[in-house]
């Protein structure tokens, strides 16, 4: 099984004739980065959180030996999450883990659904944890927030899931050696607790990695507007 990235060309290239893609995308694409900029400045608008902003790996206060595994901070689009979100069909008592929560807005966004029990964002940068904190913090206190909430410092593909975890979100926080030792930890949390996980991969970098290895399922691809905004999902 291979899957077409979304910053590959073929499946994007069936929209027009070659030449003219060719003088289309880069246009295509600036305005997807505004797109995808604006969403997020509008969610902190209208929320008065703070989740925006980009930052590389090497400007995140984690490990040196770990800034070559990571890919940098980006928040998720909102309304893309939801889509994915409202429409695979997730089981009440659901537990969703953000791996690499960044500022935690894929956290805020999650709690709201009724299917949802609790939340869990793991990051690596310190700083992006407590970022997190606070805007569950804002979010409890303005957005009706009341769901069990916790943000871990650490790395996440050395953690141990077995806490009911059965969603974990990653919007491409790491190359494709951590993410065969994440699917080791999601194999092992299933074998001690078998239940049903999904990954929702956004922005899937190393999708065709995971289609190689063979032990996740591709259930559904999510297309969505602008560079490395697709969401992927696997089912194990
Ligand atoms: C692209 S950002 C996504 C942020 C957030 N999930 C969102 O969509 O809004 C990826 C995040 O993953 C974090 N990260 C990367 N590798 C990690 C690891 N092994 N453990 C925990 N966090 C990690 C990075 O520090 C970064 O904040």
């Amino acid at each position: 099984m291979s899957i077409t990235s979304n910053t590959g060309s073929a499946r994007a290239g069936s929209w027009a004739p070659e030449p003219v893609k060719r003088v289309l995308r880069p246009l295509v694409q600036w305005i997807g980065v505004r797109y995808n900029r604006a969403e997020a400045l509008w969610y902190d608008i209208k929320n008065k959180t703070d989740t925006t902003g980009s930052v590389p790996a090497a400007g995140l206060d984690i490990p040196d030996d770990l800034t070559t595994h990571v890919t940098g901070f980006q928040s998720v689009n909102e309304h893309y999450l939801r889509r994915v979100l409202e429409e695979v069909g997730f089981p009440d008592g659901s537990v969703f883990v953000d791996i690499g929560c960044g500022k935690g807005k894929a956290l805020l966004i999650a709690a709201e659904y009724p299917f949802i029990r609790k939340v869990v964002g793991v990051e690596l940068a310190e700083s992006l944890c407590r970022v997190s904190e606070a805007n569950i913090e804002i979010a409890r206190a303005r957005l009706g927030f009341d769901k069990p909430a916790e943000v871990i410092h650490g790395d996440a593909v050395a953690i141990d899931y077995s806490g009911g975890e059965n969603i974990f979100f990653l919007n491409n926080p790491f190359d494709a050696e951590f993410m065969k030792i994440f699917i080791d930890k999601m194999e092992e949390s299933a074998r001690r607790q078998p239940r049903k996980i999904w990954m929702l991969y956004g922005n899937p970098a190393h999708a065709n990695t995971i289609a190689q290895d063979g032990r996740l399922k591709l259930v559904r691809e999510f297309k969505f507007f602008g560079p490395g905004r697709n969401i992927t999902v696997f089912e194990l």
